[in-house]
């Protein structure tokens, strides 16, 4: 595997390549990221990921300086999975000057949910996402559905920007007992560990309701925060919306079934988790 920094250098080695797939990645990875690039083998080659801690999407009370680094492990599991070139640029070789263009999504899909909670996470997002692809240049990117809101973003984005990059979802990997892997998870002392499977839980419980009838989805978003409360956690949101758009779903629509979504953030201790589940 080829370790390069500079968009220069990046160039150089992927000139001629006809199907890049590539993995956009923070870095500290798990199984979850190494199943994206299994992913991005199937759906082109030579398979191409990058490690980059994006200071742009970090709210200014947010992880980026104590973000888990471990570029050596990282290097390894990427060389197993057979990844043609590692893009690991510093912030001088993205960001040279300030980035002063950036991206902004529109209001209804970057500002809610997440976006609510983490004012200009997806600009941030967004922006290093169109940078990484102006670098790479790849015919298809994977992007986890762990991240919903993220992937359906950065879709329309591609969308509307006609970027000749094919966006492909990759399923969520989830530990035995449930919990979405996530590079968070580390933060978890064993105690808070053995408790965050709830979250996935309450997901299914909501999706089972909504799968028994319930219409109500103010009712059962509230039973879920409530339950998660009671077992110590500070939920942000647990919603309930539609797919295609993420925007709520009326009782007409659930009934019309409706392809829905129950998204959730919460936080357990100091470690704030996401996680959703499609209905
Ligand atoms: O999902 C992530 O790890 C990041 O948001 C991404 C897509 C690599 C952009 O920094």
């Amino acid at each position: 595997m080829k370790i390069v920094s500079s968009i220069a250098e990046l160039r150089d080695q992927l000139r001629g390549q006809l199907r890049t797939a590539f993995v956009p990645t923070m870095g500290n990875l798990h199984e979850g990221h190494l199943s994206l690039m299994r992913l991005a083998r199937k759906h082109g080659d030579p398979v191409v990921a990058s490690i980059f801690i994006n200071r742009l999407q970090f709210g200014p009370n947010e992880d980026f300086e104590k973000y888990p680094r471990t570029f050596a492990a990282d290097v390894e599991k990427l060389e197993k999975e057979g990844v043609y070139v590692l893009f690991a640029p510093t912030e001088k070789d993205l960001y040279p000057e300030p980035q002063e263009f950036r991206v902004q999504p529109p209001e209804e899909i970057g500002d809610i949910l997440e976006g609510e909670f983490r004012p200009g996470f997806f600009n941030g997002v967004t922006t290093v996402v169109l940078k990484l692809f102006s670098c790479v240049q790849p015919s298809v990117a994977v992007f986890g559905k762990k991240d919903y809101q993220q992937l359906m973003i950065i879709r329309n984005m591609a969308r509307q920007f006609a970027l000749p990059t094919e966006i492909i979802a990759a399923e969520t990997y989830r530990a035995d007992d449930g919990l979405a892997l996530s590079s968070r998870n580390g933060y978890l002392t064993d105690e808070q560990r053995a408790e965050a499977p709830a979250l996935h839980r309450e997901l299914i419980n909501v999706a089972n309701s909504v799968r028994a009838g319930q219409l109500d989805t103010a009712l059962m978003e509230k039973h879920a925060m409530e339950k998660l409360t009671s077992r110590g956690w500070q939920p942000d949101y647990i919603s309930i919306r539609k797919r295609i758009n993420l925007q709520p779903a009326s009782p007409a629509e659930i009934a019309k079934k409706e392809p829905l979504v129950v998204l959730a953030a919460a936080k357990l201790g100091n470690t704030r988790l996401i996680d959703n589940l499609e209905i």
